[in-house]
């Protein structure tokens, strides 16, 4: 298995995603949140590109639903929800529909639509992420989200413990310095992950938006077994299953 990394979504080309396993991560916090509110039991996540597509959607649709994301780290006018990984719960969110739009997450998933397959990633789940991408016998590419065009060091670290994980599953190519720089930074960080990401640049705006708590949940290494795969267009997330 040869492993890519994208730093950022403006630099993928399509030889990163023709048949290839790709995987997007905006660790702080948009794949983070999704993985938490798959593994709540979610039906389903909708992705837009933008709040108004998210709001008509949810004056369209008949089932029952939520409208979550965030603007500047905040949840917009009109949404019923943030963009928190740790509000999700089974008692109350199984079942539901997620309509989201975030400022960086959701954006870099409708620029990897034409990958063969799409899986969501985060720090929480790079174990059962190694196991999707061993699974679909593709070559990878990870995507990092990035924060508002700039590299940003908490997808780097997602993007790192995937390939941790995959070396530990298979036998694996770093083909770009991009993978080997994330693989080295993980190696580096992993004792102090949450250190790492509050260090960030999406952790700093998420510690200016009052939202501190979430940083942890985010660095929890492995504490979710499930992983989203992205299909259609307009893309959904849904649980992936072997
Ligand atoms: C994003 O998609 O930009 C983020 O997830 C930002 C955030 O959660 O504040």
């Amino acid at each position: 298995m040869t492993i890519d990394v994208v730093l950022l979504p403006r630099d993928l080309l399509p030889e990163h995603l023709a048949g290839r396993a790709v995987v997007v991560f905006d660790v702080l916090r948009a794949t983070t949140t999704m993985t938490a509110a798959l593994a709540a039991g979610v039906k389903e996540i909708q992705v837009f590109g933008n709040l108004e597509a998210a709001l008509e959607a949810g004056h369209k649709t008949t089932v029952p639903h939520l409208i979550c994301g965030e603007r500047n780290a905040l949840k917009p006018p009109g949404f019923d929800l943030g963009n928190s990984p740790g509000v999700f719960n089974a008692r109350e969110h199984r079942g539901v529909t997620l309509l989201m739009t975030t400022t960086n997450g959701t954006v870099a998933i409708l620029a990897a639509k034409g990958a063969a397959t799409l899986f969501v990633g985060a720090i929480v789940n790079s174990e059962a992420v190694a196991k999707a991408l061993v699974s679909t016998g593709r070559d990878v590419t990870l995507l990092c989200a990035g924060t508002e065009g700039y590299v940003s060091s908490e997808d780097v670290l997602g993007a790192g413990s995937v390939i941790a994980a995959l070396s530990s599953q298979t036998k694996i190519r770093l083909n770009s310095d991009t993978a080997w720089m994330a693989h080295s930074l993980f190696r580096a960080e992993r004792e102090r992950l949450k250190q790492a990401l509050s260090e960030s640049r999406g952790g700093h705006n998420i510690k200016r938006a009052g939202l501190t708590s979430d940083i942890a949940v985010c660095a929890n290494l492995n504490s979710i077994d499930t992983v989203g795969i992205v299909e259609g267009d307009p893309p959904v997330v849904r649980l992936w299953s072997r």
